[in-house]
């Protein structure tokens, strides 16, 4: 009986080992990968970021699954047909729709070391030097934004979970029993909706706070709103307010703000997943004073330290309100827990076993060095100014407000014909085009067109190309209408 379950367990091994190849298997396999990622960054400088992805459906590998392993090139290159290509590229230095993200080569390495090793990055019991990375990067973070000694934090997989994390934390601090009320702006973006649903307070009261010409939240509508409800016997519980807003970018009065909800002791959250991180260099720094008075913070830096995707961040001033809201324990977690370089991550956020994040925020750190994140963050507000500048001496066009940081909202005014589809057809035809990508989002019911700049490879040649193509693109628009 023993001996033909081993010859069995035998025949298991051999057939599983595969999932285990040997060193020079390995290292076979890591030079293809590292090929196939040098030919898809070789092509960034000169590719589009934008190609079309219809025929990526039809180009599947069949069967998608099989019992036999493939030949890795055969599966690198359909990778790089059929998913690299088509679609937008998010790594080109001319993609500057919606929110750009980053891709960071020393991230890609961060990952692959924090894979190849699967630290448990959960507790720090389980792998203190792992968690103390985590806590040094969070410390780090909240040191920029200018938080107390006593803040903590946790790295999220995004700027949603970030805002989630925090809106609980702040459920659990001054509404444990519902009934407060909420106080954002139209602006606000929409993973908040998203986290007062999740968190049980979609119905609290909301009040949708008016914005000034610039798009910032109106510090006197938010004083006014929030006597009426104190008047009226509501309870406020939260303000959100934005460090950057998605559609123009435009920073609320952070200053003002705080100073608000500290008289009337509210909560205020502030959603800094796009521009919070621009308080690494000076020029952010000026624009997003008072920001180190929220009581939590989201973050992204998959957005704005050009990280690759899935890395967010959330901060709470006083760090015990995370313990508070999300710290548990299990008798079979027991064992874990305790330890000497700060609290764990699982004792701070929803999740228990997670990617060792900090390792891909950590290393290019270390290895580029905080200056070339600073200077590249300064770069990128100074090519907002100089695109905002050059629109505002084109004829036909309205460069909007100036950016508060690096999103610049604009749009043609057409000679004749309505502007807001003439504005549609226009950005269509850009992303159709695909050389650069820009995207679009509606002010005050008007279609109005977005560049948003914040790719570390995003450089002023791109941003020139940007104004050629746009100039060029309406006027041939504009001829096609008039025909
Ligand atoms: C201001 C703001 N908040 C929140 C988010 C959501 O972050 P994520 O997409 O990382 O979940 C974004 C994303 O663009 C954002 O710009």
């Amino acid at each position: 009986m023993i001996a033909a379950l081993r010859a069995e367990l035998d025949g298991l091994r051999a057939a599983a080992a595969p999932l285990e190849p040997d060193a020079a298997a390995r290292a076979a396999l890591m030079d293809q990968a590292f090929r196939h990622a040098q030919d898809f960054l070789a092509d960034l400088a000169d590719g589009p970021a934008n190609r079309p992805w219809d025929e990526a459906f039809a180009d599947r590998l069949e069967p998608e699954f099989a019992e036999a392993g493939r030949d890795p090139a055969a599966v690198l290159a359909y990778l790089g047909r059929s998913v690299d290509r088509p679609g937008i590229t998010t790594a080109s230095p001319r993609f500057m729709g919606y929110i750009p993200g980053g891709g960071l080569f020393h991230s890609a390495l961060g990952d692959f070391l924090a894979a190849a090793a699967n630290k448990y990055a959960g507790f720090a019991s389980a792998a203190p030097g792992a968690v103390r990375l985590e806590n040094a990067t969070i410390a780090w973070l909240a040191r920029l934004i200018g938080f107390p000694d006593g803040a903590a934090g946790t790295l999220t997989s995004g700027g949603s979970l970030a805002n989630l994390t925090a809106i609980v934390a702040a459920r659990e601090a001054r509404d444990p029993d519902g009934g407060g009320a909420v106080y954002l702006t139209r602006f606000a973006h929409y993973c908040i909706d998203k986290a007062l649903h999740i968190a049980g307070r979609a119905k609290a009261p909301r009040r949708l706070i008016e914005t000034d010409a610039a798009h910032r939240m109106s510090v006197a509508a938010l004083a006014e709103a929030l006597d009426r409800d104190r008047a009226d016997g509501v309870r406020p519980w939260l303000v959100v307010a934005s460090a950057g807003t998605v559609d123009t970018g435009a920073v609320d009065p952070l200053a003002e703000i705080a100073a608000l909800c500290e008289r009337h002791g509210v909560w205020l959250h502030v959603d800094g997943a796009y521009g919070g991180l621009f308080m690494l260099c000076d020029e952010g720094r000026a624009a997003l004073a008072g920001i180190e008075r929220a009581d939590t913070l989201a973050l992204d830096p998959h957005k704005t330290l050009f990280l690759p995707y899935g890395t967010g961040a959330v901060l709470a001033r006083d760090g015990r309100v995370l313990l508070d809201a999300f710290s548990a324990s299990a008798d079979y977690i027991r064992p874990l827990g305790e330890s000497e370089v700060g609290p764990s991550p699982a004792d701070l956020s929803p999740e228990l076993t997670r990617h060792f994040r900090a390792l891909r925020l950590w290393l290019p750190l270390q290895i580029a060095g905080v200056a070339a994140f600073r200077a590249a963050q300064s770069e990128k507000i100074g090519l907002a100014r100089y695109f905002h500048l050059r629109l505002s001496e084109m004829e036909g066009w309205d460069a909007g407000a100036p950016p508060d940081l690096s999103v610049v909202a604009f749009r043609y005014r057409p000679a004749r014909g309505d502007a807001d589809s003439f504005n549609d057809r226009l950005l269509r035809r850009l992303q159709e085009e695909g050389r650069v990508f820009l995207s679009g989002t509606r002010i005050g019911g008007a279609s109005w067109l977005r560049c948003a700049i914040l790719s570390f490879r995003t450089h002023l040649a791109h941003i020139d190309e940007t104004i050629d193509v746009l100039g060029r693109t309406a006027a041939a628009l504009q001829a096609e209408e008039e025909k």
